[in-house]
């Protein structure tokens, strides 16, 4: 563990102060490879500290809106330099405190980069549209204005990627931002805010708090100070959030759960259908809301692809995180290991067969097998709920019809791939699903920077992220009807 300003134990950031929490408590975080392990001691912020963030946020708001958007351009630049030259230690810390494989940590700290070079590229970009007048000597235009403080809540499944995709577009635009970072993944996030500091953000204008979703989360959604709220997490804590933000008159932006579906025709190249269906399925144990969790084969090449697909799932590369050929590592707490055994086992008990894993993985720590269910009922639990773990099942089907029908069959729409080279089954797709993203001969996890990311349906509430969309939740349109003077 590097020792950072950060310090030890861990403390907020609030105002351009590294702060304790007023109540002077804390929590210690453990390595999920490792559970006798300590990765930190993070602050156990509570209402005062909320409050403490969103008026320094309030206070630093005028004047960072007035900075023309190229001078806070720079200002990431410097930060996107700072995160690249500490790629080695976020991803390390982030494969300690969660888990998640150092491969995918180094590639999720560069990609933490690449988005804060995309928004700082935005400060140049217009911010409206002119219009034709419809009377003389008019202008008639949009112009966009930040909102003032935001509050983001963000998960510990990306712990770098999701705090900086929203708030770099929040900052950019010219919003002050309370962050308040994932319990259980604090200190990969903690390097953001000491990464801004470095690059001289001005105090205030982000402040970053840990602690519970339930105190810290809860206090940020009912602040009146506070303009807009986007979260992403599980979909009963969303809907907690939409229900009291609203209440309130607050914006709000919910990215939740996902039911992917993963469709394989017949005529698709079957090993890089495997390799994609392995990667949705498994990297990050399955622990991303895009990940695949119903591969969905027609018949001419279900057992082709199936003797594939357990072959790759038996060569892949199992357990410690920290190793950087290994591809599935364990998942982020007991808890989490607990509710993904449990899920396995009434998958059991509901008829699914277990085709291979099913079991905890080796290690004291809460590692799951890549696990890989067949004959799984279309009402069960493993067909229609997101089980957060490397858990996939597969599925035979004969028509394209009957194809969109099954993908379309759950509450979630968030992400999908085709797999095929039959132009007819991708147009159906892309008119007929009902997800907010689709993946022809890709896999369904993944996010470019530049395009709008979200669902439809259970999976997600308000304007999309990334791209330019989140400009659209971060501001404020004002149509402008310039009539000139008439001499
Ligand atoms: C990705 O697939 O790379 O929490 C990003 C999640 C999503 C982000 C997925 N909001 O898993």
């Amino acid at each position: 563990m590097t020792e950072t300003l950060i310090g030890t134990p861990a403390r907020n950031y609030v105002g351009g102060e590294w702060r304790e929490a007023d109540s002077g408590e804390t929590y210690e975080k453990h390595d999920p490879w490792r559970p006798s392990e300590g990765t930190g001691v993070f602050q156990s912020s509570g209402v005062a500290d909320v409050q403490a963030a969103v008026a320094a946020a309030a206070s630093a708001f005028p004047a960072w809106a007035a900075l023309p958007a190229p001078s806070r351009a720079a200002i990431f630049h410097r930060a996107a330099d700072a995160i690249e030259a500490r790629t080695e230690a976020v991803a390390r810390d982030m494969t300690a405190e969660m888990g998640k494989p150092l491969r995918e940590a180094r590639m999720e700290t560069a990609r933490a980069a690449t988005i804060l070079r995309f928004a700082a590229g935005e400060a140049w970009r217009p911010i409206g549209e002119v219009y034709a007048a419809s009377v003389p000597l008019q202008r008639l235009y949009t112009v966009r204005r930040p909102l003032g403080v935001v509050g983001l809540i963000t998960p510990w499944n990306f712990p770098i990627a999701i705090p900086v995709w929203k708030l770099a577009p929040a900052l950019i635009h010219g919003n002050a931002v309370v962050l308040k970072l994932a319990h259980d993944a604090p200190r990969t996030g903690l390097h953001v805010a000491e990464c801004f500091a470095e690059a001289g953000l001005p105090p205030g204008v982000l402040n970053v708090l840990t602690g519970s979703g339930s105190v810290v989360g809860s206090a940020l959604v009912e602040s009146p100070d506070v303009k807009a709220i986007s979260f992403t997490g599980s979909v009963a804590v969303g809907e907690g959030v939409r229900e009291t933000a609203t209440a309130r008159g607050a914006r709000v932006q919910l990215e939740l759960g996902g039911q992917n579906p993963f469709v394989v025709m017949a005529d698709a190249e079957l090993d890089r259908a495997v390799e994609a269906a392995y990667a949705g399925a498994f990297w990050s144990a399955g622990q991303k809301c895009t990940a695949t969790r119903r591969i969905l084969v027609q018949d001419g090449a279900y057992d082709a692809f199936r003797e594939k697909l357990l072959a790759r799932v038996a060569a892949g590369k199992v357990g410690d995180p920290a190793d950087p050929e290994t591809e599935v590592g364990p998942l982020v707490t007991e808890s989490a290991f607990d509710d993904v055994l449990a899920a396995i086992e009434r998958g059991r008990d509901e008829g699914g067969s277990v085709a291979a894993g099913g079991r905890r993985g080796p290690g004291d720590g809460f590692l799951v097998e890549p696990t890989v269910f067949e004959d799984v009922a279309e009402d069960a639990h493993l067909s229609c709920e997101e089980v957060f773990g490397p858990v996939t099942s597969l599925y035979r089907f004969t028509t394209l019809d009957e194809a969109l029908e099954r993908a379309n069959a759950v509450q979630y729409g968030l992400s999908a791939s085709i797999f095929t080279r039959d132009l007819h089954a991708v147009q159906r797709f892309s008119e007929e699903l009902q997800a907010g993203i689709l993946h022809v001969n890709s896999q369904t996890a993944g996010a470019d920077v530049h395009v709008p990311f979200g669902g439809i349906k259970g999976s997600g509430f308000g304007p999309h992220e990334q791209g330019r969309a989140a400009r659209e939740f971060f501001t404020d349109a004002v149509t402008v009807y310039q009539d000139a003077p008439l001499a």
